[in-house]
């Protein structure tokens, strides 16, 4: 090695305590150390070389590494408490780097009852039925009277209603008991052909349990037309199941009663579990039974002036809790209103 290449291998060092000193970060600091100080670093290669110098100049040059390999290590030392302090400094005085990745919010989900509410609109608007909605504060005019329950019927008896203490022109007030409501307020406003779904929560004053509740959701379905008939009734349900659950499905009828439809049915979908043969699901019975159906009562059509000479009518209603329930094994309906953020992640 030269006398001139030793000097200049010295300077570059030399002048590297000058880039250790004004290192804008910890991270190039870091990288300084490895380029000079590390074990293949700048002050090691040099070290290396000793040997190949006259045996005179060795033990200088050495020194002058140690030297520098001190002033160095000073050097970073010193930078390094800098920064340090510096970042403490910006820190409390609250500074705020823009380029630092934000704290993500947490994220919310929507209601499991919201999802099935969604899916079961999906559905029914696919199969033609658009939506409609109706107030939660009702007359018995809509909630009863003009579907055809008679003032002595058990459902109207007021410790089976949530009566207001306020009364309105129109009567007294209750919280609707059933979305069949909305069916009344849809024929009033507009004339036939009509098909819609009107989903929304019910209050009935049953004491809480895994499977009553005082507030919970229906959905209703209507369709008035000239010339429906019970099989387009069935149609449309069973095309409903089969979109729900698959193409195997199928939907049972049983006779039944309800005031504001003659013939009135049960609607049972064959069991989704066990496609039929008995589970605990269905409790052995291969069907489970969603919700009510009819032909709408020619007396609910006349209390709302639609001629039931010329127009026929099918109606349905279905509980949104229960289908959920039965669809995600959720074997309590407190669930739904406790609020616990677990069960809402899991399901939505
Ligand atoms: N409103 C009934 C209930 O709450 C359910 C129902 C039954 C609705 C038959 C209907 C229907 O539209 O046709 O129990």
């Amino acid at each position: 090695m030269s006398e001139s290449t030793i000097q200049g291998a010295l300077e570059s060092l030399r002048a590297s305590v000058q880039a250790v000193r004004a290192a804008p970060s910890e991270q190039e600091l870091e990288r300084l150390r490895i380029e000079l100080l590390g074990r293949k670093g700048a002050l090691k290669g040099l070290m290396a070389r000793i040997p190949e110098l006259a045996p005179a100049e060795r033990a200088g040059f050495g020194k002058r590494l140690n030297e520098l390999k001190a002033e160095l290590e000073r050097a970073f030392a010193e930078r390094r408490q800098q920064l340090a302090a510096q970042a403490e400094q910006q820190r409390a005085a609250g500074f705020f780097d823009p380029t630092l990745p934000g704290t993500p919010p947490p994220r919310g989900s929507l209601h499991p009852l919201t999802r099935m509410t969604e899916e079961l609109l999906e559905v029914f608007g696919r199969l033609g039925f658009e939506l409609a909605r109706g107030p939660e504060v009702e007359v018995p005019f809509y909630n009863f009277e003009a579907l055809n329950i008679p003032p002595e019927h058990p459902a109207r008896d007021p410790t089976e209603n949530f009566f207001l203490e306020q009364q309105s022109e129109q009567g007294p007030l209750l919280l609707r008991s059933q979305t069949s409501t909305i069916q009344i307020r849809v024929m009033k406003e507009r004339k036939p052909p009509l098909r819609v779904v009107a989903p929304g929560r019910v209050f009935r004053p049953d004491t809480v349990d895994a499977t009553h509740h005082f507030q919970f959701h229906q959905i209703e379905g209507l369709a008035v037309e000239q010339g429906l008939s019970f099989a387009d009734l069935k149609s449309v349900l069973l095309l409903f199941a089969q979109e729900l659950f698959g193409e195997g499905q199928q939907v049972r009828l049983r006779p039944s009663f309800f005031p504001f439809t003659e013939p009135s049915a049960e609607m049972d979908f064959l069991c989704w579990s066990c496609r039929g043969a008995g589970c605990a699901m269905c409790k052995q019975v291969g069907w489970i039974e969603l919700g009510g159906c009819g032909m709408v009562d020619p007396n609910v059509l006349e209390a709302v002036e639609i001629d039931p000479e010329r127009y026929t009518g099918y109606a349905f209603g279905l509980g949104i809790e229960r289908l959920a329930m039965l669809r995600h094994g959720i074997g309590d309906l407190r669930l739904f209103t406790d609020n616990d953020v677990r069960f809402l992640e899991q399901l939505g």
